[in-house]
């Protein structure tokens, strides 16, 4: 009866913080691009005796909530680190579970996603992904293509190295097929040339799970990105954690290398 009593206390509490944060929340200065570390599944799982599989299986309810959050809030792009090109030495049941959750994540979720007018995109090799996480993506990409709502950008056997050697092969390539000279190339043509061509840089990247570390997350991209760091294992990281994260990002003063005249 009292814990009852105590969760929809907490649960009230929740509704009316997120209230608090909504209305401190200015909607005309939104990050365009939230990038997301999914960081402390396994952590989350272990501390409660659970297997590994079962702190991803968590973190896919937070991605639900997250994507859901940004696109009523009208964010214009969430690109997500759900495999790393590292996360392959891993144990394999751990790896094949990840693919397995990724194709159920996207069958179950394509609907309710393409209601949201959400845009399903992913980035990195995902030729070397399974056939069946390859198939499925398509799908997903097939049936939210002219969706207008938010971009939601997998990285999936994503590197911002790897990405930045790709981009350098295919730029190679173009000068020796002399589609492009030595003098084309400048910062501009090199960002067409990433997996992320045609969108903003992220302007909030968020790491739960209380590491400070970039592990090869969109190496050129987050040049000027402020960073959200929290303690809170992604399977915990609620919508009123996503609110907090834009309000600081909000109040912080971006001055991109100059000075702000004051
Ligand atoms: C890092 O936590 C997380 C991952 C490598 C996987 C992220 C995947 C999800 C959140 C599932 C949803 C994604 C899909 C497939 C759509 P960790 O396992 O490294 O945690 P630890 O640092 O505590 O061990």
């Amino acid at each position: 009866m009292f814990e009852k009593i105590t969760g929809l206390f907490n649960r009230q509490k929740g509704i009316d913080d997120e209230n608090k944060l909504l209305q401190a929340i200015d909607r005309n200065k939104l990050p365009n691009h939230i990038a997301i570390i999914m960081d402390g599944n396994g952590r989350w799982a272990q501390r409660r005796g659970l297997p590994r599989s079962l702190g991803h299986r968590a973190g896919v309810e937070s991605l639900r909530n997250v994507v859901k959050l940004c696109s009523e809030l009208g964010v214009k792009v969430l690109t997500c680190y759900a495999f790393s090109t590292e996360n392959w030495k891993r144990p394999e049941d751990e790896v094949s579970y990840l693919m397995d959750l990724l194709v159920e994540y996207l069958r179950k979720e394509v609907d309710e996603l393409h209601s949201q007018q959400v845009k399903i995109n992913a980035i990195g090799r995902l030729e070397e992904l399974p056939h069946q996480a390859q198939e499925a993506l398509k799908a997903a990409f097939r049936k939210t293509a002219n969706n207008t709502g938010l971009v939601l950008n997998l990285a999936l056997n994503y590197g911002g190295r790897s990405e930045i050697t790709d981009a350098v092969l295919h730029i190679a390539k173009a000068l020796d097929d002399k589609q492009l000279e030595i003098k084309d190339i400048n910062e501009k043509l090199i960002q067409q040339y990433l997996y992320t061509s045609g969108m903003p840089d992220p302007e909030l990247l968020i790491r739960p799970s209380g590491d400070a570390r970039i592990s090869n997350f969109l190496l050129w991209q987050l040049a000027y990105t402020e960073f959200w760091l929290t303690p809170v294992m992604w399977p915990d990281f609620k919508r009123n954690h996503l609110l907090q994260a834009i309000l600081d990002f909000q109040r912080r003063e971006r001055r991109f290398g100059g000075i702000i005249k004051k």
